[in-house]
């Protein structure tokens, strides 16, 4: 007999309604117009990203997940964790490495997951629990408002995996690792991986697949808002676009308006103009430079203590704990 998961749900339907009214509210407002990407992820978006994990131009789940797989075992001797928590953790299917290991030590005692996407977040729970006779806790919340609403137990090992990190603005993406930072003790670690800077043309690639599966990601922001908001979005009105932004290291995902266009969002009683060719920037996802996430790691309190590529040397995967 297995184990029921625990589900906490922190962010309640009318807290997540009024923080994405706040959001599309200032991100279709400003200058360029933006969208912030925590509300691609509702139950179709999470099946789509589930989907660009499997493309063959993205590159980057099996990458990690190769690194992973080698070097679980030692991650799990090093970091002599109890207690695997992991951030923004979607189906978990690459986390299955660490708990194979962590559990092979005789260590795994309690698993822990912290999604926004309920659904997701539940089957993954579902799934963790049949292969694992451990405590499975899962909680959705919004990983932004802080990570110290947590349960723990034992040594933690903290995992924020698939570059999920590189969807946030450098200083976003700092206060981040200061709330790692100040959730962890003083004999947790964690565990980051990060896509590094490469040839443009691969990165395009990735972001902007031969089977459209990510244009229709991109697209799906949009329905998003005329479920939730009654916005009134022709997601076909949209041309997606993948562009490497060189000067800020990253890959920026946009929608661009096919024509001048005048949309309506009831529930905020906004009108949205815009103009032919306009683009709504929907997503970043910073690409690194291996020294300066130490720097950047460092400066919010965490030593490196290893840290490994794929063959390719295409993903890094950082070992981190906090500074003496
Ligand atoms: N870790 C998985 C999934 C990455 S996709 C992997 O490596 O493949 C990013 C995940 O983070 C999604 O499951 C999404 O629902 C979740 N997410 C994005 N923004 C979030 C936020 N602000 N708070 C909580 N979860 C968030
Ligand atoms: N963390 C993932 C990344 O930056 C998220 C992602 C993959 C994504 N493909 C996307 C986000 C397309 C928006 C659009 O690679």
């Amino acid at each position: 007999m297995h184990r029921r998961p625990t589900i906490d749900v922190l962010v309640t339907p009318a807290d997540r309604h009024e923080a994405m009214q706040l959001d599309v509210r200032t991100g279709l407002s400003s200058t360029p117009k933006s969208l912030p990407p925590v509300w691609f992820y509702d139950e179709a978006g999470s099946l789509l990203f589930d989907r660009i994990t499997r493309l063959p131009e993205y590159y980057l789940t099996r990458a990690e997940g190769a690194i992973l797989s080698r070097r679980a075992a030692e991650i799990a001797t090093v970091t002599g964790a109890e207690t695997l928590v992991e951030i923004g953790s979607g189906t978990s299917e690459k986390t299955r490495f660490l708990l194979d290991a962590m559990s092979e030590a005789g260590a795994l005692k309690t698993i822990v997951l912290l999604d926004i996407s309920e659904e997701v977040l539940r089957d993954a729970a579902a799934n963790l629990s049949a292969r694992y006779d451990v405590e499975v806790h899962a909680v959705v919340d919004d990983f932004r408002d802080g990570l110290l609403k947590l349960p723990s137990n034992g040594r933690q090992l903290w995992a924020f995996l698939g570059s999920t990190i590189g969807n946030f603005t450098p200083e976003e993406r700092a206060g981040l690792l200061v709330d790692f930072r100040t959730a962890m003790g003083p004999d947790d670690h964690l565990l980051l991986g990060t896509d590094l800077i490469k040839a443009p043309g691969r990165l395009v690639a990735a972001y902007d697949d031969s089977e459209g599966v990510t244009a229709e990601f991109n697209r799906n922001v949009l329905r998003v808002l005329n479920h939730e908001l009654g916005a009134g979005f022709d997601p076909e009105a949209f041309e997606h676009r993948a562009v490497w932004n060189a000067e800020q290291s990253r890959m920026e995902m946009r929608l661009r308006s096919r024509a001048a266009q005048i949309v309506e969002v009831r529930e905020l009683s906004l009108t949205v103009h815009l103009q032919d060719g306009e683009e709504i920037l929907t997503e970043i996802s910073c690409k690194f430079d291996p020294d300066r996430l130490r720097a950047e790691l460092s400066a919010a309190g965490m030593d490196v203590s290893r840290k490994w590529l794929d063959d390719a040397g295409d993903f890094l995967v950082t070992l981190a704990k906090p500074g003496r």
